[in-house]
């Protein structure tokens, strides 16, 4: 994945789609925390800008740092793909209650310290409170969980989240689309996310549709 794609894309200015609930997801709740991976969140950021989703964006401090080690992108232009950003120390921002009504949230990728803190309640943080007030009230909750190999404690507190409704969708790729770059296994993923969430999207090479790859001698062969 290369550097911002769309500079002129989401920002304050533009303006987003306001029915809640019904159909697809048209607002939405999107967190990155510290895990490694916050590609996948920003490209998750793109797809929902693509998509005209309202996106309201929470940044964990360790996000920022991922952020500059891992990509070419620099905070700002991540945060300039949503509608409103929030500190995820400010406790009163308007995602902190079950009375703002969005169509669910998703954390990409999710940090086994914010996975934790979830499972437990703590809402310590504004993502966690705002996964927490996500469960509440019944709206889907996609958490990206990213470490690997996973302990006995990460996969109990997944399975808690799951008990709780929350959809554990950790970054494992899938290789029936014949990916041939890591843009084209994050936009798989990132189109299976939007599936989840209603979101119409062409990113997901889908079983059943024909399949261009090479043959062994690179050749274009066309599959189903
Ligand atoms: C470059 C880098 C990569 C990291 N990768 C992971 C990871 O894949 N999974 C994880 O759970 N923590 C990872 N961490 C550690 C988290 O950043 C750390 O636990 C932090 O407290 C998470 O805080 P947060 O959940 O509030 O973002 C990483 C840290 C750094 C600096």
């Amino acid at each position: 994945m290369s550097g911002p794609g769309r500079p002129d894309a989401g920002g304050q200015g533009r303006p987003a789609p306001r029915g809640r609930t019904k159909g697809a997801a048209q607002r939405l709740v999107v967190a990155i925390s510290g895990a490694s991976g916050p590609i996948y969140g920003i490209r998750l950021l793109q797809a929902l800008n693509q998509a005209g989703v309202e996106v309201h964006l929470i940044l964990s401090p360790w996000a920022e740092k991922t952020i500059a080690i891992e990509t070419s992108w620099s905070v700002a232009d991540v945060k300039a793909l949503a509608q409103r950003v929030y500190a995820a120390d400010n406790m009163a921002a308007a995602v902190s209650s079950g009375s703002f009504r969005h169509d669910g949230m998703v954390i990409a990728p999710c940090s086994m310290r914010t996975l934790a803190a979830i499972a437990h309640g703590l809402s310590d943080n504004l993502i966690a409170r705002a996964a927490d007030v996500t469960l509440k009230e019944r709206r889907p909750l996609i958490l990206v969980p990213r470490e690997t190999p996973f302990n006995l404690i990460h996969l109990e507190n997944m399975v808690r989240l799951h008990h709780a409704g929350a959809v554990i969708m950790p970054p494992v790729p899938s290789f029936y689309h014949r990916p041939q770059t890591i843009d084209d296994l994050l936009d798989h993923f990132t189109g299976r996310i939007l599936d989840l969430l209603g979101i119409d999207n062409t990113l997901v090479g889908r079983w059943t549709e024909p399949i261009r790859r090479r043959g062994r001698r690179g050749e274009e062969e066309t599959e189903c």
